[in-house]
Order: structure tokens, then sequence, then C-alpha cells
């Protein structure tokens, strides 16, 4: 018998985690189970930050970037004392199951968790869309918005002064948000993991572009690979391009989040309760695929690596 949910946010913070909570604690009501929220993430449901909330507690936060119950990211947590001190938490609140909104790191976490008998939900939740048991995150959607509307700015300085500009962008290890903003605006070059820089051809592209007298050019590139400005540096040197570099940073992870992640924040955190009231469901991680919303065994989720979309790297190379 489930009597009490508890909800964290955890990782790196994404637009579409308040509307996520949102959901899991309306469903949770909904369903007269008792809702609690743990304050800090992993760091903070160590340290037993666990409140008892109702439905005020969710009152105009679905528009709200960040997460009003804070996130954390806590390495330790890996140590199986840190983790038996988690759940002996967790027991002591008699909580019947936990949901987290995160990343990779969340999912391991609670996969850990779930080993002393604790009823886990992972919802991924990260803008740099990099889970592999999910065809999208919640916060990636605003992301791609965030950075489509800076390189938009971008394009207006870049072509009254006949520019280059690099634009650094995050994803950690993954270029899905380099990859889907280059394509979204018709960007001269993408540099990522899945899209290796590969110099002479850039090089020979933008003089061939400075030869025709082109406004401008727009080269998007992976956080974590490369130091944009010794390859702003050879870009004037190389091609004559006069060049300039912008890194977005965490104003990514910012800002109101878009309708597609308040909308998939909502079927995700509502499925995260359907599964919790399952009993014949184990511990599971929720994700999209086809347009579906799907969950899948935590173990076989965790293994799980992200797969870029088929065909995109050929569909921004052919329309570049
Ligand atoms: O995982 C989200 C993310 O924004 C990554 O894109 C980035 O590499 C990392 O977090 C930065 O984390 P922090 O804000 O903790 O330095």
């Amino acid at each position: 018998m489930i009597r009490r949910i508890a909800v964290l946010t955890s990782g790196g913070d994404a637009p579409g985690m308040n509307a996520c909570l949102r959901a899991v604690i309306r469903a949770g009501l909904f369903h007269g189970i008792s809702m609690y929220v743990i304050y800090e993430g992993l760091r903070g449901l160590v340290e037993g930050k666990i409140e008892q909330v109702d439905k005020d507690f969710t009152q105009d936060i679905i528009n709200r970037g960040g997460t009003i119950i804070r996130s954390a990211r806590l390495p330790e947590f890996k140590d199986p004392k840190i983790v038996k001190r988690a759940a002996n938490i967790l027991q002591d609140f008699e909580i019947d199951a936990l949901v987290g909104i995160g990343g990779d790191g969340t999912f391991r976490g609670l996969n850990d968790l779930s080993k002393y008998g604790i009823k886990v939900v992972g919802i991924p939740g990260t803008i740099d869309n990099d889970v592999g048991s999910t065809e999208q995150t919640i916060g990636f959607s605003t992301a791609l918005n965030t950075i489509c509307s800076c390189i938009d700015k971008l394009k207006d300085t870049c072509g009254s002064h006949q520019r280059c500009s690099l634009i650094e962008v995050m994803g950690r290890h993954c270029g899905d948000l380099a990859m889907y903003a280059a394509l979204a605006e018709g960007a001269e070059g993408v540099i990522c993991v899945e899209h290796p820089l590969k110099e002479d051809q850039l090089f020979r592209k933008l003089r061939k572009m400075k030869a025709q007298n082109k406004s401008h050019a727009i080269i998007v590139v992976s956080e974590n690979l490369l130091d944009i400005n010794e390859l702003a540096k050879k870009i004037e040197e190389e091609t004559g391009f006069d060049t300039r570099t912008e890194v977005l940073g965490r104003l990514q992870r910012g800002g109101s989040p878009s309708a597609e992640d308040r909308i998939l924040a909502a079927r995700m955190g509502a499925r995260s309760i359907d599964i919790v009231l399952d009993k014949d469901s184990g511990s599971r991680i929720i994700g999209m695929r086809g347009g579906q919303i799907v969950d899948l065994p935590i173990e076989e989720a965790v293994e799980m690596k992200h797969e870029h979309t088929h065909g995109l790297r050929q569909l921004i190379d052919m329309l570049q």
C-alpha cells in the first residue's frame, strides 16, 4: 500500500523541472497520496531536508524556470554508506516511493537506492538531452529555443560587420544542443563529438564565403571539445574572416520553459505516479519514444547510451 511519495530534483537544473514537480505532486494528491518534497536533490535527502506539501505549493510554478526545491550535485552518492544513510532517512519519514527528476547521475543514485527496497522512478530532466533511455529530456526544447534566439541576435551584429561567429553551447559530452541549433539556424558549421572538426574543410568553406562577400558565418561548437578562442585566431589567419567568440554558458539553463517542455513534464510527471501505484511494476525510468511516454526497468535504463537522431548529421551537411 502506497501512502507517501517524495519527489526531488537533482543534477543541473533544467527549465520544466517545476512543471514536472507540479505534475508529480498534483497527480499524487489526486490519488489520495501524501506528497513530500526533498530540497537540494540527493544531498538534501542525505541531510533529511524533507517536507510534506499540498496543492498550494505548486501554485504558479508551471511557467517558472529553475527548480523551486533547488538542486545539487553529489558525486559522493556512489559511496554505499551515503546511499544507506539516504535509505534510512526515507524509511524514518515512512516514504514508500521516491520520484527523482534529473539526468544520468541522478538515475544511477536512484538505482543504488532501489537496492534497499525503495521503489524509485526517474524522470529525465536536463538541457543536454544525453539520457540513453529517452529521445527527449525535459529542458532540452527550452534550451534549444534560448540558443536559437541568441544566435538570431548574433546574426544581426555579425552581418553588420561581416564577421564569423563561433558560439559555444552546452551539452556536456552530447552534441544534440549543438546539432539541433545548427540545423534550426542554418549555421555554416557545427563542431561536436558526433560531427568533429575538419579544419581544412571548414577553412575552405569560409575562404569561399569570404570571396563571395557573404555577410556572416555562424559556427556552433559543443562545450568541452576545443578552445574556441584558439580556433577563432586560426580562422582569422587562414581565411581572413574577422571572427568573434561567444560562450552562452548557463544562460542556456534559465528561463521560462517552452510549452513543449511543460507538456512533456506533465505527461512524464503523471506517469511517475501511475508507475508507483502499479504494484506489479518495480523501479523504472520514464522516457519518450516515437512521441509516446514509455518506461523501462531502471537497471536496463541506466546502461543505455544516448543515440543521436538518425540522419541528423547528413541533414545538417546537406542543407549547409
Ligand atoms: O548537465 C547540464 C549542464 O548544464 C551541462 O550542459 C554542463 O556541462 C554542466 O551542466 C555544467 O554544470 P555546473 O553548472 O554544475 O557547472
